[in-house]
C-alpha cells in the first residue's frame, strides 16, 4: 500500500479511509495527515469515487493530536511551520465524505470529524476538547465548528472543563447526523455513502458546497450563491436526465456532465 497510517479500500463506488496506528489510539502525527492529505486528494481526482468514509477502530476514532509528537515544540517552530495548516487541504475536499466515528474522538480526533460534511456516530462514541488539560486550546478549528454545530453554550462547556459528550447527546445537540448500535457502523456509514455515490457527481458537490457557504456568507448572499449554483446546473446534462427520468419513471443514469 502506498500509505503508512491509514487503509484505504475502494468499494465500489465508496473509498473507506481507516486510520490505523492503533498503538497510539489512531493519534494524529504529521504522517497521518500526509497520508491523509495524498488519500484524500486521490479522493477527488477518481471520478469512479463518489463517496468517502473516514473511520478509526471500534475503541478509538483518533485521541487526539500527537502529543508525543507536540510537546517539545517551540513558538517558533510552530509558528513558521504554520503547525496544522495542512488540514485545509483535507477540508478543501470537494466531494462528500462522512465521518463513522466509534469510542473516543478527541481533541484533534474530534476536529477531523467535525471537518466531515456530517458525522455517524456510533452509540459508544465519545466526543471531546479536551486540550485545556493539556495547558492548550484546540488548533485544527475545534472552537469554532464546535461553536457552529452545537451553539456556545455547549462548545464553551466542553472547551473549558475537558468533559466528552456521549452519542445521545451529540445527536440531540446537532453535532453529528445519526446514531446506530456500534456493530452496525461501517455498514451504515457505507449504506449512506453508497446512496451519495449514486446521486448526480455535480449535484453533489454543489450541494456540499451551498451548505458550507451558510456558514460563511450572510443569508442573503448565501441564498443568492445557491440560486446562482442552482441555475448553473441546468448547464448539465445530469439536469436533464434526472428530470427526463424522474418524468419516464425511472432512475437517472448520470454522466457527471
Ligand atoms: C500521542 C497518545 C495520545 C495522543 C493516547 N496516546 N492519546 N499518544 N498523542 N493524543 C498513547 C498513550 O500515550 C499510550 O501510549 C497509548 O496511546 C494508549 O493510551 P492510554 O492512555 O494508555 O489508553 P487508555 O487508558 O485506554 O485511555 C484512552 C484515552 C487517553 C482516554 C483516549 O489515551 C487520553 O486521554 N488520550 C489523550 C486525549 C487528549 O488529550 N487528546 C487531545 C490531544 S491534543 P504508550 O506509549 O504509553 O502505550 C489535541 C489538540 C490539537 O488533539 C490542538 C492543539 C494542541
Amino acid at each position: 500500500s502506498d500509505y503508512e497510517t491509514i487503509l484505504v479500500e475502494k468499494k465500489g463506488a465508496v473509498t473507506l479511509v481507516t486510520l490505523n496506528r492503533p498503538q497510539a489510539l489512531n493519534a494524529l502525527n504529521s504522517d497521518v495527515l500526509a497520508d491523509l492529505i495524498n488519500a484524500f486528494a486521490n479522493y477527488d481526482a477518481d471520478d469512479s469515487q463518489r463517496c468517502l468514509v473516514l473511520t478509526g477502530s471500534e475503541k478509538v476514532f483518533a485521541a487526539g493530536a500527537d502529543i508525543k509528537e507536540m510537546q517539545d515544540q517551540s513558538f517558533a517552530d510552530m509558528y513558521k511551520s504554520d503547525f496544522f495548516k495542512g488540514w485545509e487541504k483535507v477540508t478543501a475536499t470537494r466531494k462528500p465524505w462522512i465521518a463513522a466515528v466509534a469510542g473516543y474522538a478527541l481533541g484533534g480526533g474530534c476536529e477531523v470529524t467535525m471537518m466531515a460534511d456530517f458525522i455517524i456516530a456510533a452509540d459508544t462514541a465519545k466526543f471531546g476538547q479536551p486540550e485545556i488539560k493539556l495547558g492548550v486550546t484546540p488548533g485544527m478549528g475545534g472552537s469554532q465548528r464546535l461553536t457552529h454545530a452545537i451553539g456556545k453554550a455547549k462548545a464553551m462547556h466542553m472547551c473549558l472543563t475537558g468533559e466528552m459528550m456521549g452519542a445521545e447527546e451529540a445527536l440531540s445537540s446537532g453535532l453529528v447526523a445519526k446514531v446506530v448500535p456500534a456493530a452496525d457502523l461501517i455498514d451504515e456509514a457505507m449504506k449512506t455513502a453508497e446512496t451519495i455515490a449514486g446521486m448526480a457527481p455535480l449535484a453533489a458537490i454543489a450541494n456540499k458546497e451551498m451548505v458550507n457557504a451558510a456558514y460563511e456568507m450572510t443569508l442573503a448572499e448565501g441564498i443568492n450563491f445557491e440560486r446562482r449554483l442552482f441555475h448553473g446546473l441546468f448547464g448539465t446534462q445530469d439536469q436533464k436526465e434526472g428530470m427526463k427520468a424522474f418524468v419516464e419513471k425511472r432512475p437517472g443514469n448520470w454522466t457527471g456532465k
